[in-house]
């Protein structure tokens, strides 16, 4: 995700443009600029950082001019840096551009680009849509737009600025948010209301495919072919800190439902357009290197640990190597057996987290070659790791971990079929059949967020059980675990997961009437044992939540209680069927008062030991 916003009007652009920036970063801060055009010329300052690096460097030098753009950037494509910053501009200068979004077929327009001359400055996917302007403009600048549009691949919300024509701004919207807020004599642009909500609240919000012609005093809406389309103004009613949240009442329910954009924008780019498999290019290391690791260590705290043990079933699994899973506060002091031969996988959402970065440099202390999956550009682990595979869930603002928790998923699934093909251990068939079904999740996940009304009820009733058990067997046992930390973070209820077959060594005891517990029950090669385990604490009055696939007729027979979630392989099905403890622990924490955003005693990201 990243911050836009743009000005056109009778007052100076720049105070406006950064009131809207500040009010958008939540949407990305690790660089930011912005472009104003006065008297035939645009001047352009962007900087490395947050916002009020921007801000010291502008300071005393006001930008002039009433058009002008600007930008927050959360990076995927080339590190935070002042080059890398948007705004982008063509050879010439002549036009200026700020992109939230991947543009998926950046690499084939740069190489075209560059052949017909075009010179690039940054390692962005967004520069190249400035040149392929230059490079259409043909003296009409909303035709020149419509050319670009149908050039380039992927997501984006566009904002076009060009000092040929001072009198417009033009945006695009394809996937990634972006509103016109209708001023008097003056409009405003932004990727999201909190920008534009105390200079006006009627808007347009506009949608896939559409794009804004926005004058001092007037807004045109058409589609890409420039046929005019009839747009109804929204009245905004959200106030400034709801309309952050999109209109939902935490961060952390906006983030729950941002998944199935998140997971999608994860897979972006990264499976052939044949589904025949995944495409991991960024990975800088050959087939042949990748595939002499005899043993594979993953190592990270918290949810992103919960996501390495999935990832440890899916590389056993799919490819046949050996995986060990550690949290990094103990694999750091552990002496941990690791050699040449090691890959060590680090999972961070932050890319900050003080063990898990210890634990890095620990693992290249000992010869092992190390791979980072994060959230973050450039961050710490990003930067100290021999590689770097990213998840692209944009900025993640509430301490609970949840879309960072699908996307380390994804890619870890991804991850293990391009060295389950690297090995040579599935047959194309499965890999294709894989694929095909991995696709489908963002839209299943959707779904899974449909109806969540059971699971306010169950919040309400149970929220305020001071023990709640999680129980399930294989993935289903990773998944409790997961969901187990959701609850006990966010609603401080003593949560606990056990793998349901170490029930009767001891927690059995625990199991008294009336006591929750949710019971995973989707992985077939273990249900019927699943099962057995559910009558057991039945048998002492427990109240039994269940979690399965649609389908499953017989958990209601044993259950109280069932959530069914889309039916899909079951090694996808961790990506759904921690949706609905994500939420349950949303509910609960929200039936007991809790401070759902920011949970006592934690923090965002451990950079302390
Ligand atoms: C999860 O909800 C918690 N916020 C916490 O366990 C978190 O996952 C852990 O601190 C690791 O953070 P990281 O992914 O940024 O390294």
């Amino acid at each position: 995700m990243c911050g836009i916003v743009g000005y056109i009007g009778e007052k100076p652009a720049s105070p406006f443009l950064i009131e809207g920036l500040t009010k958008l970063e939540y949407r990305g801060y690790d660089s930011a600029g912005i472009a104003v055009y006065n008297d035939g010329n645009i001047r352009i300052e962007k900087s490395v950082g947050r916002l009020s690096s921007l801000v010291e460097k502008i300071d005393g030098e006001p930008l002039k001019g009433c058009l002008g753009i600007g930008h927050t950037r959360w990076a995927t494509h080339g590190r935070p840096s002042d080059l890398n910053a948007h705004p982008h501009t063509d050879c010439s200068g002549d036009f200026v551009v700020v992109h939230n979004g991947i543009i998926e077929n950046y690499l084939s327009l740069k190489e075209e680009l560059i052949e017909k001359g075009h010179q690039f400055h940054s390692e962005t996917d967004t520069e190249v849509v400035a040149h392929l302007l230059e490079d259409v403009y043909d003296g009409d600048f909303e035709e020149a737009v419509y050319s670009v549009l149908s050039r380039i691949e992927g997501s984006y919300s566009l904002v076009f600025m060009s000092k040929k024509h001072p009198d417009v701004l033009i945006c695009a919207k394809k996937e990634n948010p972006l509103v016109v807020g209708l001023g008097d004599g003056e409009n405003f642009i932004a990727s999201d209301i909190p920008a534009i909500i105390n200079k006006t609240r009627r808007t347009f919000i506009l949608g896939d495919g559409e794009i804004a012609i926005v004058k001092r005093d007037s807004v045109a809406i058409k589609n890409r072919r420039g046929v005019p389309i009839e747009k109804k103004v929204f009245t905004v009613n959200w106030n400034a800190e709801a309309a952050e949240k999109g209109g939902y009442e935490h961060f952390m329910l906006k983030e729950i439902h941002e998944q199935p954009k998140a997971v999608k924008d994860t897979m972006r780019e990264r499976i052939k357009k044949d589904g025949s498999g995944v495409l991991l290019g960024e990975l800088g290391w050959t087939s042949k290197f990748l595939g002499s690791f005899n043993k594979v260590y993953i190592v990270a705290c918290g949810t992103a640990y919960h996501a390495g043990l999935v990832g440890k079933f899916y590389i056993e699994k799919l490819a046949r190597i050996l995986v060990e899973v550690d949290v990094a506060s103990e694999f750091r002091y552990r002496n941990p057996i690791v050699d040449k031969n090691t890959l060590v996988i680090v999972v961070s959402q932050s890319g900050e987290t003080s063990d898990t970065l210890a634990a890095l440099k620990e693992s290249k202390r000992l010869g092992a070659k190390t791979l980072a999956l994060t959230n973050v550009v450039g961050s710490s682990i990003a930067r100290e790791a021999d590689q770097v595979l990213y998840t692209w869930a944009g900025p993640e603002i509430a301490v609970a971990s949840t879309k960072a928790y699908t996307t380390q998923l994804i890619l870890f699934f991804m991850l293990a079929l391009y060295m389950a093909e690297i090995k040579n251990t599935l047959q194309p068939a499965r890999v294709k059949e894989l694929i095909s079904l991995l696709k489908k999740v963002p839209a299943q996940i959707s779904e899974t967020l449909t109806d969540v009304e059971p699971i306010k009820t169950f919040a309400k009733r149970y929220g305020f059980n001071e023990d709640v058990f999680y129980i399930g067997r294989s993935l289903d046992y990773d998944v409790a675990l997961e969901g187990s930390l959701k609850l006990k973070e966010v609603s401080y209820i003593h949560a606990e997961a056990y793998a349901s077959g170490e029930l009767k060594h001891g927690t059995l005891a625990l199991i008294v009437e009336g006591v929750p517990v949710i019971a995973l029950a989707t992985q077939k090669s273990v249900y019927e044992k699943t099962l057995s385990n559910i009558k057991e604490v039945k048998a002492r009055d427990a109240v039994v939540i269940g979690i399965a696939a649609e389908g499953d007729e017989e958990l209601s027979k044993y259950a109280d209680h069932v959530i069914h979630v889309p039916e899909t392989d079951e090694l996808l099905i961790p990506l759904l069927t921690v949706v609905p403890l994500q939420l349950l622990a949303y509910y609960a924490a929200i039936t007991r008062g809790c401070d759902v955003d920011k949970p006592r005693n934690l923090a965002k990201s451990v950079t302390v030991e």
